[in-house]
């Protein structure tokens, strides 16, 4: 399955970085996107098209590759000194400290429209307008990963709209569009993708308070610096543990019926195990 995405990956990048490309900007797209992190979010839309018995795996394909696209690109903004001023983005120098600020601004923008670019490919035209108005709102205002970004300017937080835009939004996208791109309505697949967001939110806040930078591959302890509201302060290690396996659970219950439900079913409970931080006692927060 890695491989399908990598290839369709791949075929975008090429597409954008072929001459006359400008250098500089050309190799900060791949600098961007490969070697990529966990890759789950298309993961998850692969695997919901599987699910549900993936009667077009070209649409799939580039669904699957023009959402990783768009989350790389987030990421990439997301560095820059204007937001979190990260140094360390997947274990090497972020995007805009390994070119310039000027790049990496033009490389998220131009990874946003490449993403856009692939779901054009997908010959079936209704299919791809309905692929391209998904990803549009859960990337864009006021329910996507911009407004999320947005709320971190804002006096008062409304946590749960933040976090649903911030990290639930890519993760409905990837349950609907795996959905519209098996021909199936998306509607019924939003609380599966809503809660697997979730329960990402819960392992990140708890990865980010016990793992270190190396192991993270990028700045650690982010959540306190920024003084960002998370489930380890509000719950501790272990209650927050808790609330992952309860939200887990929710997502596998909230699985539609599907040819693939059980498969399904399993994935998400492996991708659980992956993503719940290991807790010896020289990892718990000072003060557990
Ligand atoms: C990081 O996402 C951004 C968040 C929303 C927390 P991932 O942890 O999926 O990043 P990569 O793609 O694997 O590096
Ligand atoms: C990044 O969130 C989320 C988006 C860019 C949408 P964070 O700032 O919390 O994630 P990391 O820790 O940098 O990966
Ligand atoms: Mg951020
Ligand atoms: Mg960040």
């Amino acid at each position: 399955m890695k491989d399908r995405l990598q290839q369709r990956i791949d075929t975008a990048l090429a597409r954008a970085t072929r001459s006359p490309a400008p250098q500089q900007l050309a190799e900060a797209l791949t600098y961007a996107v490969n070697p990529g992190g966990a890759r789950i979010r298309p993961t998850v839309l692969m695997q919901v098209a599987s699910a549900c018995g993936d009667p077009d795996p070209q649409a799939s394909e580039a669904a699957a590759a023009a959402l990783e696209l768009i989350h790389c690109a987030s990421l990439v903004h997301d560095d820059l000194p204007c937001f979190d001023d990260a140094d360390l983005r997947r274990g090497k120098p972020s995007l805009h400290r390994a070119y310039s600020q000027p790049i990496a601004v033009l490389a998220g923008d131009s990874l946003i429209l490449a993403a856009f670019e692939t779901l054009s490919d997908i010959t079936d035209t209704r299919k791809a307008i309905a692929l391209v108005r998904h990803l549009a709102r859960y990337t864009g205002m006021p329910n996507g990963i911009c407004a999320g970004q947005g709320w971190e300017s804002e006096e008062t937080v409304d946590l749960s709209a933040y976090h649903q835009a911030k990290t639930g939004a890519l993760f409905i996208a990837a349950t609907e569009m795996g959905a519209i791109a098996a021909d199936q309505d998306p509607a019924p697949w939003q609380d599966l993708g809503a809660m697997i967001g979730e329960a990402f939110q819960v392992a990140d806040d708890l990865r980010d308070a016990l793992y270190d930078e190396q192991t993270l591959g990028k700045p650690a302890g982010q959540d306190v610096i920024h003084d960002r509201p998370n489930a380890v302060n509000q719950f501790g290690v272990g209650g927050a543990i808790e609330i992952l396996q309860d939200i887990l659970a929710g997502a596998i219950a909230s699985i539609p019926a599907c040819p693939g439900e059980a498969a399904l079913a399993q994935l998400v409970r492996k991708t659980a195990e992956k993503l719940t931080p290991v807790t010896g006692d020289s990892q718990r927060v000072p003060g557990e």
